[in-house]
C-alpha cells in the first residue's frame, strides 16, 4: 500500500509542477481544468466556496517536497481570498472551505499572524450566520431558513477560533449546529439529506428538499461525504461520542453503497440506468473514513481503512489522468445531479484537493486543515 501511494503521489508531483507552473501563468484560481488550461468559477468572484482548495493543494504538495512553486501558488491565492473577507455580502456558510485550507494551513505550518487574523475574521462572519433556534443559515439570496449537511465540513472553522483565543462560544455554535444536524439531517439507515428548511422563528423543519441530489428522500453522495467527515471531525473537536457514532452510521451506509468498480455514484438512490458518478465523493468520504478508521476498534478500522483504500485504487486507476490534455487529475466530477454547475464527469479542483489529502495520509504528510490547531 505504501508503495502505491508514494507511487501516485510522485505522479502528483511532477504533473502538478506544469498545473501550478500554469495557474501562475493564467492568473486564475482554478476551478475546473479542461483542454490543457485552468478555468476559474464564473460564479461569485473570488469569493467562490471552492477557492480554497487551490492552497489547501498547494500546501499538500509544498510539504512533502518543499518545491517553491506550490508554496508561492498557496500564497498567491491566499492574498486573494483576503481581499474577499471585505467583500462581506458575496460571502457564505462555505467560509470554512475558503479560509482553513488557505490562511488556516498557512498560520499553522508558519505561525504567521496576518493569516492567523484572517481565519478568526472568517470565523465571526461564519458565527454570525447562526440563528440561535439552532443552525447555522446556509446560502444567501434571502433564505433563511435553509441549512446543508455541507455546513459540517465548515464546523472546524469554530472550534480552531476557540482553541485559539480560548472563548467557547464558537466551539459552542458548532455544537448546537451539530446537534441539530444529527437529529435533522441523518437519518436512521445513516443516509443524510441535503438540505433543511427550517421554520427561522422557531427552528421547527419544514421541509427537506433534495438539493443537489436526484430527489426528496434520495442520498446525494457527496452530502454524505461531507456528513461522514464532517461528524468525524466534530468528535475530533469535542471527543463527544454521539459525533462519533453518527459518524460510523454515515460511514457504513456511505461504504454498503460503493459501486463494485469502487467508484461513487453521485446519488445513491439515483435511477439505476443513469451513469452519474461523482468521484469527489469517493475521494472525500476515503479521507473520512481514514480519520475515522484512528477512532475505532480495530475489526472497523479495518473495514474503513479497506473500503478507503478501494475507492483510491480505483480513482487512481480508472478517472486519473496523468496527461497534459488537462491539468487536473481525477476525471468523473459532477457538480450537482441536475443543474450541472461546472459539469458532469468533469475534473473539479476540489476532487484533487481530496484525492492528494488521502494519499497525504497515507503518506503521513497532510496538512490537517480541518483537524485540531494542536493535533488531537
Ligand atoms: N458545498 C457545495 C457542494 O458540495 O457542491
Amino acid at each position: 500500500m505504501q508503495t502505491w501511494a508514494d507511487e501516485v503521489f510522485a505522479k502528483i508531483v511532477k504533473k502538478y509542477e506544469k498545473s501550478a507552473a500554469l495557474a501562475a501563468e493564467q492568473k486564475v484560481i482554478p476551478y475546473f481544468g479542461e483542454s490543457g488550461r485552468w478555468v476559474s468559477s464564473p460564479y461569485d468572484g473570488n469569493s467562490w466556496w471552492t477557492n480554497g482548495f487551490w492552497s489547501g493543494l498547494m500546501w499538500q504538495l509544498y510539504v512533502p517536497t518543499q518545491k517553491e512553486i506550490f508554496k508561492a501558488e498557496a500564497l498567491r491565492v491566499e492574498k486573494l481570498l483576503q481581499a474577499e473577507l471585505m467583500a462581506f455580502d458575496k460571502l457564505h456558510h462555505d467560509v470554512g472551505f475558503m479560509y482553513l485550507p488557505s490562511s488556516g494551513v498557512h498560520f499553522k505550518l508558519t505561525d504567521d499572524e496576518t493569516a492567523k487574523r484572517d481565519l478568526l475574521h472568517a470565523a465571526t462572519l461564519l458565527a454570525g450566520r447562526f440563528n440561535p433556534v439552532g443552525y447555522i443559515s446556509a446560502w444567501n439570496q434571502n433564505r433563511p431558513g435553509w441549512a446543508i449537511v455541507d455546513c459540517m465540513m465548515n464546523l472546524t472553522l469554530l472550534y480552531q477560533a476557540s482553541e485559539l483565543t480560548g472563548d467557547p462560544r464558537f466551539a459552542n455554535v458548532a455544537r448546537i449546529h451539530a446537534d441539530t444536524s444529527i437529529r435533522e439531517f441523518v437519518r436512521g439507515d445513516g443516509s443524510c439529506n441535503h438540505i433543511v428548511i427550517f421554520d427561522p422563528l422557531t427552528g421547527k423543519a419544514l421541509e427537506k428538499p433534495g438539493g443537489q441530489g436526484y430527489e426528496a428522500g434520495s442520498s446525494w453522495s457527496r452530502g454524505q461525504a461531507w456528513g461522514l467527515y464532517g461528524f468525524t471531525l466534530s468528535y475530533l473537536h469535542t471527543k463527544e461520542q454521539r459525533y462519533l457514532e453518527t459518524a460510523c452510521r454515515i460511514a457504513d451506509y456511505f461504504i454498503a453503497n460503493i459501486r463494485p468498480d469502487g467508484l461513487t455514484d453521485c446519488d445513491f438512490r439515483q435511477p439505476k440506468e443513469e451513469e452519474r458518478i461523482d468521484n469527489i465523493a469517493g475521494a472525500c468520504a476515503a479521507c473520512g473514513l481514514l480519520e475515522l478508521a484512528k477512532q475505532v476498534d480495530a475489526e472497523k478500522a479495518q473495514s474503513y481503512q479497506e473500503a478507503a483504500l478501494r475507492m483510491l485504487q480505483a480513482l487512481d486507476t480508472l478517472c486519473a489522468d496523468w496527461t497534459d490534455d488537462c491539468p487536473g487529475i481525477l476525471q468523473k466530477c459532477t457538480a450537482s445531479y441536475h443543474n450541472d454547475g461546472a459539469g458532469r464527469h468533469v475534473n473539479i479542483i476540489y476532487g484533487d484537493y481530496y484525492f492528494v489529502e488521502a494519499l497525504c495520509k497515507l503518506r503521513g504528510t497532510d496538512v490537517g486543515p480541518w483537524m485540531p490547531i494542536k493535533g488531537e
